[in-house]
This record gives C-alpha cells, structure tokens and sequence, in this order.
C-alpha cells in the first residue's frame, strides 16, 4: 500500500481550479477528466479570498459545490488550505502580514507566497483557515491528502522577522557571548553588546552585491548562515501550526506541502521530519538533463528516508515562466512520468487540469487547453498515460530503489560553501554534486541521496563532494563506516569548518584528516579558462576550479598535477582505514573522469549497475512485494536497442522477454518490465 494515498493503485490527475469558470464548464470538466483516466484532483489551493471576504466572515459555498460534484464523480481530493496567497483586505488591515525585501524595501499587497513568516495576523489567521476546512469536510471519505500553502519560499526582513530572529539566536546560544563567539564577532569590532544590536543579516547591514560578479556575498558567513536556517524555520513553523490545526479534526489523513527539489532556501531535510509525506513540482528546463530531472527526483524520495512521493506538480506540455517556454516533444510527459515513477513516484499530478484565461498563467499548459476540446496532442497523450497507468494499477507502489551507493547532500554546506568568501567562486554546491551524480546516472546505478542524519551501513560507497562543512561527530560517523569496510569519497575544499561555519585550525581537511590520511597546505582558484592537468588511469585530465596542494600523511597518490610549481604534489588520494578506503579529489575535473573514476571504484566495490544501455537510455529499479521493475528510459530522439541481461515481463505490451533479447524503445519510448525467475 502506498505511504502516500493509502490507495492500491497509482492515482492520476492534477490541480484544479474550477472557482474560475461558471458552473456549466465543471461538468464538462468532470466528463473530459473521466475520459483522460482521471482519479485525483487538488482543489482550492488559492482561494483564501474568496472563502474569507473579511475579518470574520467565512464562505464556503463555492467550495462546498466543487466538493460535492468532485466527490459525485468518483474523484479522489488532495485539499490544499489556500493559504499561499492573502486576501487584500489582509494586508490593507493587517500591513504586518506584508514581507519585507532584502533591500529594506516593504511590499503592497501583490504577487502570491506573499506572507510574512513571522506575521502575528498570518500566525492567526492561515491556521485558523485550515482548522476550519479540516472541520468542514471532515467527513468527505474521498479526501485522501491535505496539502498547506503552496510552495513555502522566499525570506522575509521585516521587524517581526527582525524580532523572531533574536528570539531564534537566543533559543540556539543562550547567551550573547555565545552568540559573538560563533559569529567571530572580534573580527571587525563587530561585538554585540546587547541582543538588540542584532540585525537581519541583509543589504542594509552584512550582505552587498559584489561588482566583479554581480553576485551577492556577506561580511559575516555565521549571522547569513543561521538567517537561512532561521527563515527555513519560520516557515516551517507556519506548516506545522497548519499541521497541528488540520490533524486535531482528520487526524488519520497526510499532510504535505509541495516542494520544489534543490530549492536553496529552505532546509527540505528538516522538514521533511514534519511532513507526512514528500511532493514536489517537477518542472525541468528544456536545458536540464535526464541525469538532473534523476537527481530531483532521488534528493526528494532522501528526504523522507528514502519513501515513495507524489508527483504533485508537472506540466503535460508547456510552462509559460520560462524565457522560451518549448513544448514538451511527443512522448515526453509519458517519458517524463515514468522516469518520476521509476525513482519513486506513487503518483502522477499535472499543473493543471484547465488553462485559465487571465493573469501570468494563461499560457501555462493544461490537460484541457483554451479550445476546450478532447482531440489535441496533449489531451490524447494524457488520455493515454491514464489508461497506461489505470493498467499498472498498484504494481509500482511503495517500490524501493536497491541503491548500495548514496551521495550526501546537506543544506548548511550548500549554504556555507556558497556564501564563502573565497578560495572560488566557481565552487558551486549544487554542480559538484552533478558531477558525481552524472557519472553514477550514465552507469545505470542506483544512487540514495542522503543528510547527515542518514546511517551509512546499507551502502557501499557514500560520497560527499564538497563537505565544506564536517558538523561536530559527522567525522566519526565517516571513520566508523570506513573502518567497517566502507568506501568513502570526498572532494576538494572539504574538511574546512565546523557547523558555525569557524575553521577546524591544524590543517585541512580537519577532522577528516585523520580518515584522508593527507594534509592540504593550500588552495589555488584557477579562474575560467585555465587548467591544470592530472594522470589517472592511464589518461591525462583536466584540473580546474580549485587545486589541492596536498601532502601525504598515510594515503597514497592515484594521480599528481602536471603543471605549475604543484607538478608532482598528489591531485588525487586514497587510504586505507581500517577494513575500509578514504578517497580524496583535490580537484574538479570533467565528465569523463567522473565516468571512469566511480566506474572502477563500483567495480572494486561491487556496486552493480542494474542494467548496461546505449547513451541516453536510462535504466532505473523499484522493488517492492509485488517484484522488481526495470524501466528503460529513452531519453534521445532516435530509436535505440536494449541488450537485456534478464528475463522480464513487459507489463506494458503483455509479452515476455528473455536475457540477451534486443528490445528496441522508440525515441522517447519507455519499456517498463518486471523480472521473471526461470
Ligand atoms: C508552481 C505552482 C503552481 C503553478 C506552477 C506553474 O509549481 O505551485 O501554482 O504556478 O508553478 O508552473
Ligand atoms: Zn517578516
């Protein structure tokens, strides 16, 4: 049974808003939604101003009648609590529910997510809407989700924000000594005296926009750091009075809210601790690559302990946000889907059901289009999924992803890394951990990503790129998993500070020292455009980014920089710890190094890919009780054969298939088989 719905097959369907169209356009809705096999909608998800109209008047009329024809039409309700976007009267009355920019600019009423976290009137009032629908429609059976706001986001720098953030240090340090001493306040004379010498780390205190890069920086990484960690907290502290307010009348029904993958702003691992269930809204860029779209998917199912999600959002053909907003290809929602699926997925939801006429989203596709009709590409194309679904049925639920190598991802690093001031600015968090991500993903291995509070024992190899920040005993956790045999991957810049984002003094990596067995001296920043070189395998590489002037202290070289006064100095280590090995990369490199370095290493580790496939096709795993799935993936345009190295079933065209069979996917074609025992 699914974590998700409790349902026993995979639901479908999407957002629906039909508060914007009068009445007779509903049943038509129903009808064409019935024909497209759809199971599910989200409705009310910004309604707030229609259902309350003032301070004490509540009106659900219209939402009583979307409920009633929903729940009339056999359809399966995720109710979101609209509180996403505020009523004017709100912030005409109440202008501390207004948020306030980075720039000490205070905003009019406008735009959506538009609430200030630390708000006393949206403290009030959006979990008083939510307890008030949760006691409202209580007795729908068809509810099988709530679902709060809508993608919690964005900061505030208001003085209630200003206020909470005090609040906030003093709950985390205890004392203003304290405080200086993790902020490194000596530094600068920045000393704070009194707790209201504190302020909001932005344009008008910490942060300015540097001329070089047009890009922005802070004077003080450890005020920056904890606002990030604060405003993440603030939010989530909205989600959970919602939470705390909807459970007191439907106790037994999840509770989510949809995120949006790599989102930097809010710490998603912390909580996804509060959330019943993980959603997110996949919308990749014509730019991104199957191996990203991957990635999303893989961090949002690590949220929760690695547990199947749901699909809320995807578009069934178009976006309108973008600056060329492509259609999706034939084939690809289908494709697009089922890749969601074969990392996890439960279910599959589309934003939206029917394309509005005003306002920034009428260009953004819809199941049902302007024209109404049933006969365009996107409907039949959904209409078809529908029916590929309704004849999975339940076989793919709760189905896990047998990873025996897991990538970290950890959100204070990302933090901290980017807001470090040097050695690079070419380090990016994010891109470091494609480049590992990648090279797994080319090989059709199955990868986890996990937080620091994820035990490492299931996996083979954990590789952490980057791990700027080693939070205090994050080191003994690495050194017992490699002493037990365990295979351990890091990258340049890692081992540098402590969870204050303050320097571990005795020489890099710090507390990774000891488990590296090197000590590195310096950092060297190659600006764009100038490489170093290194040998590994018998091949050159390119060096760039940052290099590592490293010594050895137990570990051995793999591979030594070629050029510059460094030629010779270790560019790449391992050493044996324990029962275990500890690799360092004191460089990045490209893809092809990545490629041929995880490759030998899930070689020697015997880490397996589940399925050999030319370039472009993807080979994903879920097991469950019911069996394990393999889904090929053709993510390119041409036609493309598959060796098989099993006996499988094809659940999709009925017929079996045996080992060393070439099964061919159309371009954009998907196979979905389930392995067979001879
Ligand atoms: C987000 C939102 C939706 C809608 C879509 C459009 O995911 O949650 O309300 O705006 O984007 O792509
Ligand atoms: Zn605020």
């Amino acid at each position: 049974m699914s974590c998700y719905y409790k349902e026993k097959r995979m639901l479908y369907g999407g957002d629906y808003n039909p508060e914007q169209w009068p009445k007779e356009v509903w049943e038509e809705d129903m009808r064409l939604m019935a024909q497209a096999h759809i199971n599910i909608v989200t409705v009310n998800v910004f309604s707030w101003a229609a259902l309350q109209p003032d301070e004490d008047t509540y009106d659900f009329t219209k939402l009583d009648a979307i409920m009633e024809l929903v729940r009339a039409n056999g359809m399966k309700v995720c109710l979101a609590t609209s509180t996403g976007a505020h009523p004017a009267w709100m912030a005409r009355k109440h202008p501390d529910i207004l948020r306030t920019e980075k720039n000490g600019m205070k905003r009019k009423f406008g735009g959506r997510h538009n609430s200030c976290p630390n708000s006393p009137t949206y403290r009030k009032y959006a979990p008083k809407l939510a307890e008030k629908l949760a006691e409202r429609y209580r007795d729908f059976d068809n509810i099988v989700a709530w679902h709060i706001s809508n993608e919690f986001g964005g900061e505030c720098y208001c003085e209630n924000c200003e206020k909470a953030f005090r609040k906030w240090l003093k709950n985390k340090y205890g004392s203003i000594e304290e405080v200086n001493r993790s902020f490194d306040t000596a530094f600068w004379g920045h000393t704070f005296y009194d707790w209201e010498d504190i302020v909001l780390p932005n344009f008008l205190s910490e942060h300015f926009i540097d001329g070089a890069t047009g890009q922005e920086r802070t004077m003080f990484q450890g005020i920056s750091l904890d606002y990030m960690r604060f405003i993440s907290d603030s939010m989530l502290e909205c989600f959970q009075l919602e939470y705390d307010a909807i459970k007191k009348f439907t106790p037994d029904l999840p509770i989510t809210t949809n995120l949006m993958a790599a989102y930097k702003g809010l710490d998603y691992q912390k909580w996804a601790r509060s959330m019943d269930f993980v959603s997110w809204d996949n919308y990749p860029a014509p730019s991104d690559s199957p191996a990203m779209t991957a990635f999303r998917h893989d961090l949002m199912r690590g949220l929760d302990g690695q547990k199947p999600f749901v699909l809320m959002e995807q578009t069934p053909s178009v976006t309108n946000w973008q600056p060329y907003n492509r259609l999706k290809r034939p084939g690809e929602m289908r494709l697009l889907s089922w890749q969601a699926v074969a990392h996890g997925a439960d279910a599959i939801q589309f934003f939206q059901i029917r394309r509005s006429i005003g306002a920034c989203e009428k260009y953004h596709g819809a199941v049902i289009d302007h024209a109404g009709r049933a006969d365009t590409r996107v409907f039949r194309e959904v209409a078809q999924l529908g029916e590929e679904i309704k004849n999975i049925g339940g076989l793919f639920l709760d189905g896990k992803t047998p990873a025996r190598a897991a990538i970290l991802f950890d959100w204070d690093n990302w933090w901290a890394v980017e807001y470090s001031a040097g050695p690079s600015v070419r380090m990016k968090y994010l891109d470091t951990v494609q480049d590992f991500y990648q090279a797994a993903f080319a090989l059709n291995v199955p990868i986890d990503i996990i937080s620091t509070q994820d035990a490492l024992d299931a996996y083979r190899v954990v590789i952490a790129p980057l791990l700027y920040m080693v939070k205090r005993g994050y080191e003994q956790k690495l050194q017992d998993y490699v002493k037990k045999g365990g295979t351990f991957v890091t990258s340049y810049f890692s081992g540098i500070v402590d969870e204050y984002d303050l320097v571990d003094e005795g020489g890099y990596p710090g507390r990774l020292r000891e488990l590296l067995g090197i000590w590195v001296e310096e950092n060297d920043a190659l600006p764009q455009g100038e490489q170093n070189a290194f040998s590994y395998c018998g091949r050159r590489h390119p060096a760039d980014i940052l290099c590592d002037l490293m010594h050895l202290e137990g570990a051995e070289a793999l591979g030594m920089y070629e050029e510059d006064f460094y030629a010779g100095m270790p560019a790449l280590t391992v050493h044996s710890y324990g029962e275990g090995k500890a690799y360092y990369i004191g460089t990045h490199s490209d893809e092809e190094f990545y490629q041929t370095f995880l490759d030998r290493l899930f070689l020697q580790t015997g880490v397996q890919s589940v399925q050999q496939t030319p370039f472009g096709v993807e080979a994903a795993v879920r097991e469950n009780a019911n069996g394990a799935y393999l889904c090929l993936l053709n993510h390119t345009t041409e036609k493309k054969t598959v060796v098989l190295e099993g006996d499988y079933e094809d659940l999709l065209e009925g017929c079996s298939c045996n080992c060393h069979d070439e099964i061919v996917l159309e371009k954009k074609g998907v196979r979905l088989l389930r392995r067979v025992h001879k």
